[in-house]
């Protein structure tokens, strides 16, 4: 029986509705399903700190998880050497990705700036912690205030070179430094804060009034590469036997300064160095009394917060109510400093020129300091320290 016209349109049309309809309601749940949260964390190199790092962002997603029942991945990622351009090519593959939330430890603080605004404008939650590219867009940066932290090295490091006799009228006061590339804000700053500390005690230490002459021999960059930071701090030691301070900016330095000094056979203690960070790399320095103060850092807590605060924007539907919440007097300030210690192997009180009072905790005091915030002290090499 040949079918009518008008029943063969009744059929056309109703396949067509169920087609439309169909691809619609498919468009709509596909919309509605949750989307998976993707947040990387990308560090500056390869160093048991930022595995600290790694360990925050893991336990961040971990409650998050719990907390909330979302899907969620948390990522910490780093390049094998502290290069800035092995870093853009991850950022690139990210934003390819479309990823939710990025955090970036910049190598490069200029050179970040434009990787950085084009993830904020292609719609990445983009934040900067451990070191800050304030040039960019980055709506907040977390991590130690470096220029303080450094600051705080130089109190300590011109106090304890005055204790050891080496600070006198008319003398020459000898400072070594080596640092990381100092295109990076951290170590950048850290070194400012540090020469500009001892210059200033220097000038207001009553008993000296500015009359010593400071010596800077440095910095001297040496890249990231730990065999370059062993070079330096050999050539230096070499050409300056009675150097008095030895400074390092980044965690691989203090060890460095501490195998030069042992290969040319100095007593722990001759010269006072000042390291950065507790790390496994870091505590036998300590230990062994070579690295008189050591600066350590608070990283664990960057990964963390980085991560919360990423997906605290996603919940609430913007990284500004994020900070807000996170800290009441941003965008006023775009810093969250997540604080440092300055630990020894014995506790030692100090009193800076300055009238600053500086507290070196004990590795010990501080083992059980770092255990009370929940962070394993085999994270930080502090495991056989009783
Ligand atoms: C810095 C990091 C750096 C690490 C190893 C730390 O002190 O905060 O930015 O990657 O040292 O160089």
């Amino acid at each position: 029986m040949p079918i009518s016209r008008t029943l063969l349109i009744v059929i056309i049309a109703i396949i067509v509705i169920a087609a439309v309809g169909g691809g619609l309601a498919y468009y709509y749940t596909q919309q509605r399903k949750p989307q998976k949260i993707v947040i990387y964390v990308i560090g500056k190199g390869v160093h048991p700190y930022w595995d600290v790092v790694a360990a925050g962002v893991e336990r961040a997603e971990q409650e998050i998880k719990q907390k909330f029942g979302v899907d969620i991945d948390a990522e910490f990622w780093t390049p094998t050497k502290e290069e800035a351009a092995l870093q853009f090519s991850q950022v690139d593959a990210l934003i390819a990705q479309k990823i939710t939330g990025l955090a970036l430890a910049p190598v490069d603080a200029e050179a970040a700036v434009t990787y950085i605004n084009k993830a904020i404008q292609q719609g990445i939650i983009t934040i900067t912690f451990d070191t800050d590219a304030p040039g960019s867009n980055r709506p907040i940066y977390i991590g130690t205030d470096n220029y303080k932290a450094g600051y705080l090295g130089g109190l300590a490091a011109y106090t304890l070179a005055k204790q050891k006799g080496y600070v006198k009228v008319g003398a020459t006061l000898k400072v070594g430094i080596v640092s990381a590339t100092l295109a990076a804000q951290n170590a950048r700053e850290r070194v400012q804060g540090f020469m500009d500390a001892i210059k200033k005690c220097a000038e207001v230490d009553p008993d000296i009034k500015g009359n010593i002459n400071i010596q800077f021999i440095g910095p001297y960059e040496d890249k990231g590469d730990v065999s370059a930071a062993v070079s330096y701090a050999l050539s230096i030691l070499q050409a300056h036997p009675d150097l008095h301070i030895a400074f390092g900016s980044n965690a691989y330095e203090g060890p460095a300064w501490t195998q030069a000094l042992k290969q040319l056979n100095y007593p722990p203690g001759k010269v006072v160095l000042v390291q950065f960070d507790v790390t496994s790399d870091n505590v036998p320095p300590a230990w062994e009394g070579y690295a008189l103060v050591t600066i350590g850092q608070r990283q664990y807590f960057m990964g963390y917060y980085a991560v919360w605060l990423i997906y605290n924007a996603t919940k609430l539907g913007s990284i500004e109510q994020a900070i807000k919440q996170f800290m009441p007097q941003w965008p006023q300030v775009k810093a969250y400093d997540t604080g440092v210690d300055l630990v020894a192997k014995e506790r030692l009180e100090l009193t800076a020129p300055t009238g600053e009072k500086i507290v070196i905790k004990s590795l010990s005091e501080y083992k059980r300091e770092m255990q009370g915030l929940g962070v394993d002290p085999k994270l930080l090499g502090l495991e056989n320290i009783p």
